[in-house]
């Protein structure tokens, strides 16, 4: 058994990052050279992962857009020779496809998720967010000549190739990514409680329950999910018999908790320490990201890094003053 499809969920409004989202879907919003939904299924190719189903909406059409071939621009790139620019458009590689399902109300992530039950079918998929870009250790900010050179631990595959073998390992009925967060900021995301026994650097624990969004009293941990999950098709069931949760939205987490109460079996599966999650959930998280990506950048990253430094000297300069 192999994960062969990827729903990525693009429809919603992207509200906490008006007024920028108003017309750009934040899906599109540039990290680095890319947006980051390019990004993400860049990563979603690299696991293996080769059928798409993107839940949008009517009016996010540029994403679509993105991903489909541009005959005209490639034939003009191609008079004038200019092929590394035709290698860059052709991102979404064959043997890859991409399909278009539509939400037409905003319900939640859980809806989402049920809109691609018929683009599914009978078969274990992954999810991936489409705000968030998971990477390994190889986009840290050192320019090439800087990078050290990197000691790979064994079974360092990329995330998603992880869990899907941990998924596969453990007959699990849903595996989900956690990164640990500060506590207040543990209000922010879907959070775990693990059953014991667990230490720091295991590979995976086993979730004794999960809630969406708790307050630092009551989060059972440090554990957020992290914008990826892995799910046998059974979930549909769940999400279909799920009400309105957190925020009045239909939730995808209320699901996965409903079928640990079942007795389900749900892995969570850490990032290394080595792996950084890029999010473009809300505006520090997206200067954050664009940042880093910036001064990473093969051709202008040390222009950059010289830049931010000098404005980082003279912001010192005036707050020394
Ligand atoms: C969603 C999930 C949440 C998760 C987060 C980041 O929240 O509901 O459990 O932690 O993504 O992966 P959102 O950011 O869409 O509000």
């Amino acid at each position: 058994m192999s994960i062969k499809v990827a729903v990525m969920p693009v429809a919603g409004k992207g509200t906490r990052l008006l007024p920028l989202t108003k017309s750009i879907p934040k899906e599109l919003l540039p990290l680095g050279r890319k947006p980051v939904l390019q990004h993400v299924v860049e990563e979603m190719q690299a696991a293996g992962v080769s059928q798409l189903v993107m839940i949008t909406s009517e009016s996010k059409n540029s994403i679509e857009q993105h991903f489909a071939t541009d005959a005209e621009l490639e034939r003009q790139l191609h008079k004038q020779s200019k092929t590394e620019l035709l290698d860059a458009l052709r991102f979404l590689g064959e043997g890859s496809s991409c399909h278009y399902v539509e939400q037409h109300q905003q319900l939640g992530l859980g809806h989402a998720i049920l809109c691609a039950r018929d683009a599914v079918g009978d078969q274990p998929f992954l999810i991936a967010l489409g705000d968030a870009r998971m990477s390994d250790s190889g986009d840290d900010v050192t320019s090439a000549s800087q990078a050290p050179a990197l000691t790979i631990p064994e079974n360092n595959a990329s995330l998603c190739k992880r869990m899907i073998r941990l998924f596969e390992q453990s007959d699990a009925d849903v595996a989900i990514s956690f990164q640990q967060v500060p506590l207040e900021k543990v209000s922010r995301y879907g959070i775990a409680a693990i059953e014991q026994p667990y230490s720091d650097g295991d590979e995976m624990f086993i979730l004794s329950s999960l809630v969406e969004k708790p307050s630092a009293e009551k989060a059972p941990s440090r554990y957020a999910v992290a914008a990826r999950y892995i799910c046998k098709p059974a979930i549909f069931d769940y999400l279909e018999r799920t009400t309105p949760g957190h925020g009045g939205e239909i939730q995808l987490t209320d699901a996965i908790q409903a079928l640990i109460k079942d007795g389900g079996r749900v892995i969570g599966v850490p990032l290394h320490a080595t792996e950084k999650r890029y999010d473009v959930g809300n505006f520090e998280t997206y200067y954050t990201a664009f940042i880093e990506m910036a001064l990473n950048d093969p051709q202008c990253g040390d222009a950059v890094r010289k830049t931010v430094a000098k404005l980082l000297q003279q912001k010192e300069q005036h707050n020394d003053r």
